[in-house]
């Protein structure tokens, strides 16, 4: 069990994005958003077009409205509870869930499949300075 960020880091409106590593090495990309009692986690990735990122990196991340995480590409929304979408373009599809639970004020990931990459999105693992793409 891996502690991921702090629950406060997790934005009313929007996402905290992270990266996963994959039991096949390749990475992923998770979201965090807030639920009406807790915090939920889904693969950053819409149902409709699965290049199509929901938190795209900026600002608060996804945009969420009513409960809803919606796609920036062509509107669906999904429930941030189910992650279930009734509606547009990826009607009848589910975002793809990750565990997670929250223990006094910390998110931990608790996915035997994953293991916690890093903070922000796939293309943040390369930090300025860094020389890990070029020590091989
Ligand atoms: S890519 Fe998300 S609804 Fe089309």
């Amino acid at each position: 069990m891996e502690r991921i960020t702090s629950a406060d880091e997790v934005p009313e409106q929007g996402s905290y994005l992270f990266t996963v590593t994959e039991a096949d090495g390749s990475e992923e990309e998770v979201i965090l958003v807030r639920l009406s009692d807790g915090i939920g986690a889904w693969k950053n990735f819409c149902q409709h077009e699965i290049d199509q990122r929901l938190d795209r990196g900026v600002g608060n991340g996804a945009a969420i409205r009513d409960g809803e995480i919606l796609c920036p590409k062509h509107g669906s929304s999904f429930d941030a509870e189910t992650g279930y979408c009734d509606n547009g373009k990826a009607a009848g599809s589910t975002l793809a869930a990750v565990d997670i639970a929250v223990n006094r004020g910390d998110v931990f990931l608790t996915d035997d499949d994953l293991t916690f990459a890093h903070e922000g999105g796939i293309d943040d693992g390369d930090m300025p300075g860094s020389t890990s793409h070029l020590s091989f």
